[in-house]
């Protein structure tokens, strides 16, 4: 069975009101990863740019790294197949939009503090309500499309967490203490990312920066950051894929080492700039995991 074949049009989602973002919307109630069926449909040209596949669970969500993405029922599971003209090297920072725009849905549809955690990650009270997981298909100067993967913990009870993630994780309704309109989840991100995404494709993050920044979690704190790099022999065209994707790969090594110093911002090309003792030092998306102090 293909992928397409299991997931049915939503015609109407109500509180949309995107041009492009969601036109079609598919959703299922079940499947292994949105992501990877969306990069199936996308390769073989059946869904093209602004499509989206919505999931109730999943049975193989994954995140950076290859790690597991907890899909439970009760949370948002979906990925937008984006077909950018813009150059490989510019989708990293898609990841930092696609966030912010979680972040300000999240803030203005269900007035919470959601703060964006560099790089793909949304925050509330400190725990991870979202993350987003881009991947792409590109050749050296083209990209084919962008599958961005966003996971929301929408109505999940600590319970429906596995243990590893309980401490860490939280939910749109442990937050605000009731259940919350699933569809609205959705739709107030697509509405919200729709413009984002136009301003990164036409001035990339010239502007979005700063915005971003008001709404980084850990501003003006000590944070430190892990290196990850390529292992030996992980060149050219999937090594660079991988580093623009942060995605999975064996070939990835953690250092234990981090790098200790002041969050001051994320610049134009979203790089995370740390003060370390009063030089400022930026750090790509890709090469670093950040954590708190
Ligand atoms: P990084 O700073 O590198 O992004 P991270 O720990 O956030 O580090 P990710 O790869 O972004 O790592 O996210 C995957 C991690 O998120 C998993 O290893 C797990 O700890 C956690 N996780 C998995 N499912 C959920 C979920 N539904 N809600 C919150 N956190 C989850
Ligand atoms: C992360 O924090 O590492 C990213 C998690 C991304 C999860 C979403 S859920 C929808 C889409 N399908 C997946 O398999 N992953 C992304």
């Amino acid at each position: 069975m293909r992928p397409g074949d299991i997931y049915e049009e939503v015609k109407d989602l109500e509180h949309l009101r995107t041009k492009v973002l969601g036109r079609p919307l598919l959703i299922t109630e079940d499947t292994a990863s949105t992501n990877d069926d969306a990069k199936l449909l996308a390769d073989e040209n059946l869904l093209g740019h602004g499509a989206v596949l919505l999931s109730r669970t999943q049975s193989r969500g994954k995140g950076r790294l290859g790690r597991r993405w907890a899909s439970p029922r009760g949370g948002v599971f979906m990925s937008i197949i984006l077909q950018p003209d813009l150059p490989p090297a510019q989708v990293p920072g898609l990841s930092l939009a696609v966030g912010y725009s979680v972040a300000r849905a999240l803030r203005e549809s269900f007035d919470l503090d959601a703060k964006i955690k560099w790089p793909n990650d949304v925050l509330v009270s400190g725990r991870k309500i979202c993350g987003v997981l881009c991947e792409m298909k590109a050749e050296q100067d083209r990209v084919h499309y962008v599958v961005a993967g966003i996971g929301v913990n929408a109505n999940l009870r600590p319970d429906d967490f596995p243990p590893e993630v309980k401490d860490t994780a939280t939910s749109l309704a442990a937050e605000l203490g009731h259940n919350v309109d699933q569809d609205l989840v959705v739709a107030s991100i697509l509405n919200y990312f729709e413009p984002v995404y136009e301003e990164y494709v036409q001035r990339g993050l010239t502007d979005l920066a700063g915005h971003i920044t008001s709404v980084a979690a850990y501003l003006g704190e000590r944070v430190v950051v892990h290196n990850r790099t390529l292992g030996p022999g992980s060149q050219g065209p999937e090594a660079a894929r991988l580093h623009a994707t942060g995605s999975v790969s064996p070939q990835i090594v953690s250092t234990e080492t981090g790098q200790e110093g002041v969050f001051v911002g994320i610049d134009e090309s979203g790089r995370l700039l740390l003060d370390m003792d009063g030089v400022t030092k930026a750090f790509d998306v890709g090469d670093v995991s950040l954590r708190s102090v």
